[in-house]
């Protein structure tokens, strides 16, 4: 079968990203991080979708160029459809159906979070299903049987906040910075994870997930110290804040795993790139011989390469979508049975 070159369009959140594969194969992709929100503490959503209008052209032509290629070489494309931000869905989606129409290519949408999912097997022809999918990001936090690329069943999920979110909300409580997944990763590395005990919830007969307690317990305990106990202190803070994070989110995964048969155990999402949570499910998954699949640190935040490459899989399943696709930006996975 000829290998369509596939160009893929990322703009659900404050990433505007492209890539361009042949058939499975990553040629290059290109990641635009937006650092317009680093002083607002967060993404603005507004600001966000203005950037991606600025940045989308220059990227995806960006991406060609790496390649060797132009716009009339590309025979496909994929975009992300949701969910993500209204606004900078739509400019990503726009701009992804204007070029299907210039250039008379199929245009196919993709779901971001399959994406995600599916990043940790970038170029492999093959997709070794069945697996238990941990998916971690900063809106889901979630346990999916995956049977095939299209049958998913939720196992378990949080009942409150994500854990990249819990993340991001203590990096705030701490006056860290944002975002704060990846500084409190960097910080914790030299503190104590075991010098405070934070607060784990884990619902007996469930298998779901809440981090806001967690969140809480972390404010309530910061707010009895003095702030100079706080700043000397701070590392060994985030460290036992982390550990409470990756131990509910791998102790969930494990017995999970254990009472379902699983011996595949799969990672996705932003917070899947956290050191101390790579390093437990390692360790953990080793201990009981099971199969762990990490991904690529560049593929677990937000990427083209993973959208591209989901529509890789669209274009050998089935019929490309029709160019007056919206934008959806709650779009959820579909869970069978
Ligand atoms: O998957 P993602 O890039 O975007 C969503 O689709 O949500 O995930 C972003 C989330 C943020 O909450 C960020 O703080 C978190 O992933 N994150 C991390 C790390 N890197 C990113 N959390 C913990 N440790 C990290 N190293
Ligand atoms: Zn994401």
């Amino acid at each position: 079968m000829h290998a369509p070159i596939i160009l893929g369009i990322e703009t659900s959140c404050d990433e505007t990203a492209a890539a361009v594969f042949r058939g499975h194969e990553l040629i290059h992709h290109i990641t635009a991080t937006q650092l317009v929100h680093t002083s607002y503490g967060g993404v603005v959503p507004e600001y966000a979708s203005r950037e991606h209008n600025k940045l989308l052209g220059p990227v995806v032509g960006g991406v060609l160029e790496q390649c060797g290629l132009s716009l009339a070489d590309v025979e496909a494309i994929a975009v992300t459809q949701g969910p993500g931000l209204a606004g900078s869905l739509l400019v990503g989606l726009s701009y992804a159906k204007g070029l299907a129409l210039g250039l008379d290519v199929p245009l196919y949408g993709i779901n971001h979070i399959e994406g995600h999912i599916f990043a940790n097997f970038i170029g492999q022809k093959k997709l070794p299903t069945p697996f238990l999918c941990l998916l971690v990001s900063g809106g889901h936090t979630q346990l999916i049987h995956v049977e095939s690329s299209r049958d998913y069943k939720l196992i378990g999920q949080t009942r409150d906040d994500a854990a990249g979110e819990a993340f991001d909300k203590v990096a705030r409580l701490l006056g860290i910075g944002y975002p704060g997944g990846p500084l409190i990763d960097r910080l914790s590395q030299a503190g104590n994870p075991v010098f405070h005990h934070f607060s784990r919830s884990l619902f007996p007969g469930s298998y779901d997930f809440s981090f806001s307690g967690l969140k809480t317990n972390v404010l309530q305990y910061i707010s009895k110290q003095e702030p100079a106990f706080i700043k000397s202190h701070l590392a060994d803070i985030a460290a036992s804040f982390q550990e409470a994070v990756v131990d509910v989110l791998s102790t969930r995964t494990m017995q999970v795993a254990k009472d379902l048969g699983h011996d595949r155990i799969v990672m996705a999402g932003g917070v899947a790139a956290n050191s101390r949570l790579r390093k437990r499910l390692q360790e953990l998954t080793q201990s009981e011989g099971k199969e762990l699949f990490q991904p690529d640190l560049r593929y677990c935040t937000d990427n083209a390469a993973m959208i591209a490459y989901l529509g890789y899989w669209k274009i050998k399943d089935g019929a490309p979508d029709q160019l007056d696709i919206a934008a959806i930006p709650n779009l959820k996975l579909s869970f069978g049975g």
